[in-house]
């Protein structure tokens, strides 16, 4: 199969779709990859590195868009991207549809078959296609919560960890899955006072052997929201309902509440935000403020960190990858858990929670595929 890898072009993405190393396996394999100029720049990978793991490089886009049997990406087509997929193209990328009608619709008519990393499951029920992105994100909250906390940012002027006498900053996660787990984990070892909260006790109870009484769990109610977000310097919101958009936790009116130059972070604003307040920033103007409280809403948080990020990611794409590019679209027939994170297939909406959260027709693979 011809593999395409463009360059990334929303703001400040840096990451890539397939890093030199990955491109050496798809080759060993016996594929083609063509990857755009430049386009492993912002990882230090050079056209030359990626010629000498077997890709042929391009001069644009366009050829890529145009020859690729399948384009490996790694945010959403913007719509200069979306405009130029084709029927039977495979597109595997993050898409994040639910809060993106005009995506979504794009998408369809281009006829193109559509895979979410996002929604791509594994066995134990997990999304393995988010969890590293969720890792860094998760990280990386902290080290933003923290850059707003200073005065001049506009925060309360707190240092995170406090000091011998003082006490540090009062940290509120809410939804303790992977982002949630990994904010917690650099907000404890800064020394922070840290409160996870979760709608599920299974995941709580996991919560609180990992962390051993170092943080502490919360069932996630209207109530305890409430309480822990109105005492907190800082809020993560790390929820999510796969496919969905996220549920608004927050409201603005619980703002005028909360403590003068506190910090949301909301990891969740690709999938719409939980905090009433929140719209999505980028890097370039990452943070604003609302009734005193500082918001920091980048929807690409991992692209900060593209090195990092981009082997991550690839580390996790490249057995689902490989799969496609050896057998096609029967890959996704045959293996569940790709078949989880097809989202749009020659103009049909295929996966359920997406297409209720667009309100647009669902449509099962088998009617799909006729
Ligand atoms: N902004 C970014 O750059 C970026 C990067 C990575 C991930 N994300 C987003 O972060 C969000 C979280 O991702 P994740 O990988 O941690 O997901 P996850 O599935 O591992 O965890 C989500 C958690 O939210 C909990 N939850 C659901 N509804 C809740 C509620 N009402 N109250 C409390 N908890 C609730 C679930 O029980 C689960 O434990 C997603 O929206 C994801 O897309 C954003």
């Amino acid at each position: 199969m011809l593999i395409g890898v463009p360059k990334e072009i929303k703001t400040h993405e840096y990451r890539v779709g397939l890093t030199p190393d990955a491109v050496r396996e798809y080759v060993a394999a016996g594929h083609r990859v063509v990857v755009e100029k430049n386009a492993g720049a912002g990882i230090g990978a050079s056209d030359d590195l990626y010629r000498r793991a077997g890709a042929l490089i391009a001069g644009d886009a366009s050829e890529i868009f145009a020859t690729a049997e399948m384009v490996v990406k790694v945010k959403e087509p913007q719509r200069s991207e979306w405009v130029q997929l084709r029927t039977d193209q495979i597109l595997f990328t993050y898409l994040h549809l639910a809060p993106d009608p005009e995506q979504a619709k794009g998408l369809m008519k281009s006829g193109c078959t559509a895979i979410a990393y996002e929604t791509v499951t594994d066995a134990h029920g997990g999304l393995p296609l988010l969890a590293p992105m969720s890792e860094v994100a998760g990280r990386l909250a902290i080290e933003a919560a923290g850059a707003a906390l200073k005065r001049h940012a506009g925060g309360r002027g707190l240092l995170i960890g406090g000091v011998p006498g003082v006490q540090p900053a009062r940290i509120v996660v809410i939804g303790g899955g992977v982002v949630g787990t990994h904010a917690a984990r650099m907000a404890a070892g800064l020394g922070a006072e840290v409160t996870i909260l979760d709608c599920s006790l299974p995941r709580l109870r996991e919560l609180d052997d990992l962390f051993q009484g170092r943080v502490r769990t919360r069932f996630s109610t209207i109530a305890t929201v409430e309480e822990e977000v109105f005492a907190a310097d800082v809020v993560i919101g790390a929820v999510l309902v796969p496919g969905a958009s996220a549920p608004k936790l927050v409201s603005r009116a619980m703002l005028s509440s909360m403590r003068k130059g506190a910090v949301i972070v909301d990891v969740a604003i690709d999938q719409g935000g939980c905090f009433e307040t929140s719209r999505p920033t980028t890097h370039a103007d990452p943070t604003y403020e609302v009734d005193g409280v500082i918001h920091y809403c980048v929807a690409n948080m991992p692209g900060a960190v593209p090195l990092t990020s981009s082997h991550a990611l690839n580390n996790a794409t490249l057995p689902f990858g490989l799969a496609l590019a050896n057998k096609g679209f029967a890959a996704v027939l045959e293996n569940p858990h790709l078949r989880a994170g097809l989202n749009v297939h020659r103009g049909w909406l295929t996966h359920k929670t997406v297409a209720e959260s667009l309100d647009l027709p669902f449509s099962p693979i088998d009617r799909a595929k006729a």
